[in-house]
């Protein structure tokens, strides 16, 4: 067996698990055994794939002689990882026709070896009449699926195509300098002696985007905690908390805790942090984190809707990250483009409610609340925020005075609807959207 055909197989193994069980591509990469020479080569397959495979999918309809949806995962995956290499790839065609062949044979496709063969060689032979087709349609234009194009140039009609080319990039590596132990200043010194070139980013003080992508486990810096992985936009949500010293606060979907440990990095003397997750292996990773950065929180496993988890306590500051669509880090999670529904929108929106309705009690008189999502829809931002203040008049959005905390942060599109959000492609960073509400002081 050739390497080149492993390392083919197992990216395809990776991709078949997204397209057909609907598992994430971080849990289809871990389990398709690349053994560790092959594993660069694997995940760039599967991760290019899945990034353009709305495109490629168009291109593939051209090819097969039955509808896409009657072929099996495994046949779906080698088509994709097998137009990846032709269309966006570094392999000579003829290796990337060849491997992608055999590893037909080992992932269980031996019978369909011939047609990937005869469908990949026909794309050589008709590329440009293919793409053009493809790019026809909004799917292959975007490299997106059609619903969530859709949504984005109703959300977002100036900025749509920018959020979409930027869903399609590589993303950078940010790291967040952990204040506790040095300057920003002082990691990036750090990292240029090894030779790592990085720049700041002028509205997160902690953060230093990385010119070129590493594997951060082998950083000195990451693994003596002096350092964590996280992108700027997510950095923001400590400064628009704003808490102080002496603050009891609450982070209730903490999980796997980097903001939580960026807000005991960069706020020392709290009264407590009670960071909560309904997840118990996510949980482990909040301290894990916490460990590996020298910091400590009350860290609980517990629903945040259930009324008896937090009953009977008060915080100054509470975070709700909430759980979301995650159509703002699409660049670094390919896998959303093929995850994400339609019809997942409308409950995720009902829960992100929920969880604004059921935690806002317990916010002290005077006190802040964040909303954060990684989404870049409104059904889950501003549309949720607005019904949430419509239905609770002690409470009042401050967001735009908050963010006075951010000098530096670009001007962010203003639309009807309270807070803030930073779109890929505009910004530069992930997407992400905030609301700062606190509740008026009686
Ligand atoms: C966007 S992630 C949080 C990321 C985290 N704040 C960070 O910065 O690393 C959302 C988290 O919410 C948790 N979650 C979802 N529903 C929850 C609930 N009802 N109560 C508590 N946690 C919940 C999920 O397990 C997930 O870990």
């Amino acid at each position: 067996m050739s390497d080149g055909a492993a390392s083919r197989a197992a990216a395809v193994r990776a991709v078949a698990g997204v397209l057909g069980p609907g598992q994430t591509l971080e849990l289809t990469l871990a389990a398709a055994g690349a053994a560790p020479g092959a594993r660069a080569l694997s995940h760039a397959l599967a991760f290019g794939a899945l990034r353009f495979g709305h495109r490629l999918k168009k291109v593939a309809e051209g090819l097969l002689a039955r509808p896409w949806e009657s072929q099996s995962a495994e046949v779906q995956a080698l088509l994709l990882v097998g137009l990846f290499q032709l269309e966006y790839g570094d392999a000579p065609p003829h290796a990337a026709v060849s491997t992608t062949v055999a590893a037909a044979r080992l992932v269980g496709e031996a019978r369909a070896a011939g047609m990937i063969n005869a469908c990949l060689r026909r794309f050589q032979r008709e590329r440009e009449a293919l793409l053009a087709a493809a790019d026809r349609t909004l799917g292959g234009q975007s490299s997106h699926p059609d619903w969530l194009v859709t949504a984005l140039k109703r959300d977002w009609p100036a900025e749509a195509w920018q959020v979409l080319e930027a869903g399609n990039e590589h993303p950078p590596l940010v790291l967040r300098a952990n204040a506790r132990q040095l300057s920003t200043a002082a990691l990036a010194a750090e990292l240029a002696v090894a030779g790592i070139v990085t720049r700041p980013v002028p509205f997160a003080p902690h953060a230093l985007v990385l010119e070129r992508p590493l594997d951060v486990r082998e950083l000195p810096a990451f693994v003596a905690g002096r350092c964590s992985v996280q992108d700027a936009a997510a950095q923001l949500a400590v400064p628009l908390l704003g808490a102080r010293a002496g603050e009891r606060v609450l982070d209730a979907c903490a999980a796997p805790g980097g903001k939580a440990c960026q807000l005991l990095e960069e706020v020392p003397g709290l009264a407590e942090l009670v960071a909560l997750d309904v997840d118990p292996g996510r949980a482990a990773r909040i301290r894990d984190n916490l460990r590996r950065l020298g910091l400590e929180a009350n860290v609980r496993v517990g629903d945040a809707l259930d009324p008896a988890t937090l009953r009977g306590e008060r915080f100054e500051r509470i975070l709700i990250d909430a759980p979301c669509s995650g159509t703002g880090v699409i660049r670094r999670h390919p896998d959303i483009k093929w995850l994400r529904r339609r019809e997942d929108i409308g409950p995720l929106a009902a829960r992100q409610r929920q969880l604004l309705d059921s935690l806002w009690p317990l916010l002290a008189p005077g006190g802040r609340l964040v909303y954060v999502t990684c989404s870049v829809l409104k059904a889950e931002n501003a549309a949720v925020v607005a019904g949430f203040l419509a239905a609770t008049p002690e409470a009042a959005e401050v967001t735009e005075s908050a963010s006075l905390a951010l000098p530096g942060l670009p001007p962010w599109p203003r639309t009807a609807g309270p807070g803030l959000a930073l779109l890929p492609g505009v910004a530069g960073t992930d997407g992400f959207y905030y609301a700062c509400l606190e509740r008026c002081a009686r």
